[in-house]
């Protein structure tokens, strides 16, 4: 996708189609009034017919208007004028390339710049960028005839010369989130047996070399030397080798403190010898998402060269059954010297995790943030809009917060407290890796905080927003326009 900008007129350009945005109401944009000058009034007429009324995502499509170069022209619903923003703004892009017939190949708009409340045009500029990525992503799918390339190839953006260079900004902002979300997505959707833990391995080095980002791939006897008995209990079932990845983009000040994000990266679930039943068991192939969108955020860092420290740590393995496997009952000494009563082995992601935010400790980090598709009781809770947010510092969670409203990519604040510690408690070990039936989500924050006290820390559970189910089925490559919003706003501060 090409995405470029133009401050000539509108009614002269030529492009297979001009999206032009109409406000609820039937309500003109400038843009509008514009070519409805020109064309001897097309638009307002069509408009009279009452075909289009202006509510967000709707579209009425225009042929051959007199007056206007472009063959199209696709007025596009915006909703109410004093209700437009960045959610509005996606919308009406969605349903704008739905609309688009097959024929269309170059689109020019206003969209990206239209005034939105307290938000800069980058912003605006970025949003469209990334939504047009979104909703043009085609799945990766294995298949003998591979799929035909979506049509649309090029994007302008139409604004006045004062606006020229912050959309200009906000563009290549939105293209290089955009390649992270594909990027996430696509590492999602590959199937098991090619979506290893050495494979997310192989595309973390693949990462580094195209980027220049630092990296470390440890294999099964580092993972030892370092003394992570409890990840390495959950890898013992599998034949597939574990990996720790190590990723790391230095281009911050030497002196500034990283962010350290972590990705649960279960390449596959079955749920151990504790197995999960058969059906959907498949999508337990997106278990690895929270890896993903570590690998994710690091393409668009790369992409955007931040200036910014930032920590990648990813362990990852398969959970398998057999006869050498975890088994419940069985105890593992972590990293950090405590020790876990394994209660249930498709308790895993907790399991994996609490290794990675003990050696995370070594980068002496500004924050640790966590993501991981960790628990169902957390789409029971929150079910599939919001991501849950957990933290052990206010501050880094609303910053979080912010980040997921700006990104149209939200999360909800769950709550830590000590109170639900105690349901973690074992008679024969330090902590039990389950907490019962009651607040699932909450039980399995609560043992993660235990590993992560001497730093601020939250922890996303993606396990309702990381994938779709169903005739949709695929990755969404959430959160990573909320983590890379998060780190532009560090980056600004
Ligand atoms: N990967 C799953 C969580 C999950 C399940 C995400 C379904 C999305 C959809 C995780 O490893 C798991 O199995 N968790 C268990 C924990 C339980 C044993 C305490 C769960 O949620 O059932
Ligand atoms: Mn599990
Ligand atoms: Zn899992």
């Amino acid at each position: 996708m090409e995405f470029s900008i133009k401050t000539s007129a509108p009614e002269k350009l030529r492009t297979d189609c001009l999206l032009v945005g109409i406000y609820e109401g039937r309500k003109l944009t400038d843009l509008a009034k514009a070519l409805d000058a020109v064309s001897d009034k097309a638009i307002s007429l069509a408009l009279k017919s009452g075909d289009l009324e202006g509510k967000a995502g709707t579209t009425l499509m225009l042929r051959q208007v007199a007056g206007i170069s472009a063959p199209r022209v696709l007025l596009v619903g915006l909703g109410k004028a004093d209700a437009w923003s960045l959610k509005s703004l996606r919308t009406s892009v969605r349903g704008a390339l739905k609309a688009l017939p097959a024929g269309v190949q170059q689109v020019a708009t206003d969209l990206a710049v239209l005034p939105i409340k307290k938000t800069p045009i980058k912003h605006s500029a970025a949003a469209l960028a990334e939504t047009v990525l979104e909703a043009t992503y085609q799945v990766n799918a294995i298949k003998a005839q591979a799929a035909e390339p979506h049509p649309l190839q090029q994007v302008t953006v139409l604004v006045d010369k004062a606006a020229q260079s912050d959309a200009e900004a906000g563009l290549i902002q939105g293209q290089g989130l955009g390649l992270g979300v594909a990027y996430a997505r696509d590492l999602g959707n590959l199937p098991p047996n090619i979506c290893t833990p050495s494979y997310l391995g192989k595309q973390a080095e693949k990462l580094a070399k195209d980027y220049g980002f630092k990296v470390e791939v440890l294999e099964q006897a580092a993972i030892e030397k370092l003394q992570m008995g409890s990840f390495l209990g959950v890898t013992r079932g599998s034949e597939e080798p574990p990996r720790f990845i190590v990723l790391q983009h230095l281009h911050g000040k030497k002196s500034q403190k990283p962010v350290v994000l972590v990705g649960k990266g279960i390449t596959f679930d079955t749920g151990g010898i504790s197995l999960k039943p058969g059906a959907d068991m498949d999508e337990m192939k997106y278990d690895m998402c929270g890896a993903a969108s570590v690998l994710g955020v690091f393409k668009a860092l790369g992409e955007l060269k931040l200036p910014l420290n930032v920590v990648g740590l990813i362990p990852t393995c398969e959970n398998m059954p057999s006869g050498r496997a975890t088994k419940p009952g069985d105890i593992l000494t972590s990293m950090s010297g405590q020790t876990i009563e394994v209660l249930n082995t498709d308790a895993e992601g907790r399991l994996i995790l609490c290794d990675a935010l003990t050696y995370a400790e070594r980068f002496e980090p500004a924050a640790v943030i966590d993501i991981a598709t960790l628990t169902g009781a957390c789409v029971i809770a929150l079910g599939h809009h919001v991501s849950g947010l957990f933290a052990n510092n206010d501050a880094l969670a609303n910053a979080l917060l912010a980040a997921g409203e700006q990104s149209g990519d939200r999360a909800w604040q769950m709550p830590l407290l000590d109170d639900y510690q105690p349901q973690l408690d074992s008679n024969f070990a330090d902590m039990a890796n389950i907490g019962g039936r009651a607040a699932g989500s909450i039980t399995a924050a609560c043992f993660l905080s235990r590993f992560a006290k001497n730093y601020d820390w939250a922890h996303l559970d993606i396990a309702g927003t990381a994938w779709k189910s169903g005739k949709e089925k695929g990755g969404t490559g959430r959160p990573v326009p909320l983590l890379l919003t998060y780190l532009l706003a560090q980056s600004a501060a």
